[in-house]
């Protein structure tokens, strides 16, 4: 199976950049493992170029200027708001988005499987950022308590008001992932799809 594919013409008719792109770059964009051979104008971001061009509708549009988090993934492991930067920029880099988390068996990651346990969401629309920062964090060490979480996701908008909900899971995965860096090599979970760089 071919691990590249070309660029695909949305049916969006609003963002000129993202689809009239004969002036553009001719980018690869490596994206939970599959490298996708682009066309973008400069001023297309990353999160417009994964929804419009590459059919990732996971990771939401929703401030659209840096200021909700809903657009939420990683770029070299490090979470990055997609709606801020630029696709040319991300090209060459790993980007995982919240489709890359649960395992190829479609066994869920800790975060999301915590999300679920926990009702930390209503409507849903947030939940992606809320999952891909959540993974983070507790990568980053941050999610040691409470307070911790409800700092390091404070750019994680929730217009439902899920904090609580959202903070348990958070703290749940933290402790699962805790459990499985101190289990024996052999009891850890699935691999995750991301990591699968050639499909
Ligand atoms: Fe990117 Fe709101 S859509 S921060
Ligand atoms: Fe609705 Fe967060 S669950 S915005």
């Amino acid at each position: 199976m071919s691990n590249s594919t070309n660029s695909t013409h949305s049916t969006n008719p609003y963002n000129s950049a993202v689809h009239d792109a004969g002036s553009g770059a001719d980018i690869a964009l490596r994206v939970n493992g599959v490298e996708h051979a682009l066309t973008v104008e400069a001023r297309v971001t990353l999160l417009d170029a994964l929804r419009e061009r590459l059919g990732l509708w996971g990771t939401k549009k929703g401030c659209d200027q840096g200021q909700c988090g809903a657009c939420t993934v990683h770029v070299d492991g490090r979470r990055v708001l997609a709606c801020l930067m630029p696709a040319c920029q991300a090209a060459g880099r790993e980007i995982t988005t919240v489709e890359g988390l649960a395992a190829r068996d479609g066994t869920l990651h800790p975060v999301q499987a915590a999300f679920l346990k926990h009702d930390g969401l209503q409507c849903g629309y947030c939940t992606p950022g809320q999952i891909m920062s959540a993974v983070a964090c507790i990568r980053e060490g941050h999610a040691g308590s409470d307070a911790d979480v409800r700092e390091f996701m404070s750019g994680n908008l929730c217009r439902c008001g899920a904090y609580p909900n959202i903070v348990a899971a958070v703290r749940e995965a933290a402790a699962v992932e805790a459990a499985r860096e101190e289990a024996p090599r052999g009891d850890t979970a699935p691999e995750r799809a991301a990591d699968h760089a050639h499909l």
